[in-house]
């Protein structure tokens, strides 16, 4: 039986014995995850603690400020850094989603060096990593080597010689919010659905580009706020919307249109390895679509996806 409390105590104790004086480089993604491993550190280390909380340009709308306003507010030693030219620069007519992963991993590992070498004698780096996250990579390694290759796990380059240290990295998610609370964080930040590393960018089908950022994260915006108002968020584990690489026609007036389709996403889930899609009222459904088509220019159509995991994943990518 999980208790939070003594979990902080021990792990606490167990860093403070294990970092002692060093310094700790952690990035910092806006989850749950980095946030609360933060915050631990934070407890155990104080000041030797450095985070890093890099923009990379497919975050959603406002978020970078958003959170970067609430790490200094909870007294973390944070740098923003927005690298968002770089990660469109890297991602440029890039379409396979592995391929987005291996570019968006690249350029993370190169900007986190760049910022982490501005720490004079940084010795350990720390991760968010959840039991979760553990099991996912090492199947990627085993025989059906078809699930996504997470990048947050593993990963880094040999010429930054640093030791490893992962609070989390025997937790699931539950335990992790729990553990969060018990710290005081905000509980509308614990609260908040899991989010990739990469991003939008496997949440647009096919290439990236400025304006289906734009498009993407106005459309999620409309998605997510609607959740909120309509106190659906706390009863979905996970939500999104998806622009599909795709134009279908719609009428406005008089006018023939040919625009993008985006799919909605919600699914319930404990711990990501299996999902069922959530049964949103249809009342909901047609707000939300009708506020995403009137409101975001170059969306005509809305679908909802109603695929469980397995077979679907969670993401379209
Ligand atoms: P899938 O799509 O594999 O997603 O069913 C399961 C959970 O993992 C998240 N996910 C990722 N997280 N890097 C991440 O940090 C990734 O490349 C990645 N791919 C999927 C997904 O959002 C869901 O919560």
């Amino acid at each position: 039986n999980f208790t939070p409390n003594a979990f902080v105590e021990e792990i606490v104790a167990e860093m403070k014995e294990k970092l002692q004086d060093d310094k700790v480089v952690l990035g910092l993604s806006g989850g749950v995850d980095s946030t609360v491993a933060a915050v631990l550190l934070h407890k155990a280390i104080g000041k030797n603690l450095y985070c890093i909380f890099v923009n990379n340009g497919l975050l959603r709308k406002d978020e970078f400020q958003n959170v970067l306003d609430q790490y200094e507010g909870m007294g973390l030693n944070v740098r923003g850094v927005d690298a968002s030219q770089r990660f469109y620069d890297a991602l440029a007519g890039v379409s396979e989603p592995e391929l987005k992963r291996k570019a968006i991993g690249n350029a993370f590992i190169e900007v986190f060096d760049v910022e982490s070498h501005r720490i004079e004698d940084v010795k350990w780096l720390a991760q968010g990593t959840i039991y979760p996250d553990v099991i996912e990579s090492v199947s990627v390694k085993g025989p059906s080597a078809t699930i996504k290759s997470h990048h947050n796990v593993g990963g880094l380059p040999d010429y930054m010689k640093l030791k490893v240290v992962e609070p989390l990295r025997m937790l699931f998610k539950d335990e992790v919010r729990r553990v969060g609370a018990t710290l005081g964080i905000d509980p509308e930040l614990l609260g908040r659905h899991p989010f990739p590393g990469p991003g939008l960018s496997i949440r647009i089908l096919g290439d990236i580009t400025l304006e289906k950022v734009r498009i993407l994260q106005e459309v999620d915006k409309v998605f997510i706020d609607g959740l909120k108002s309509w106190g659906l968020y706390d009863q979905v584990w996970q939500a999104g919307a998806i622009l599909l690489p795709v134009n279908s026609v719609g009428v406005m007036g008089d006018e023939r249109t040919y625009e993008k389709v985006v799919a909605l996403r919600a699914v319930q889930s404990t711990d990501g390895m299996t999902a069922d899609w959530v049964h949103l009222p249809y009342e909901f459904l047609m707000k939300v679509s009708n506020d995403i088509i009137n409101k975001v220019k170059g969306v005509n159509r809305v679908v909802y996806d109603i695929s469980s995991k397995p077979p679907a994943t969670i993401e379209w990518e």
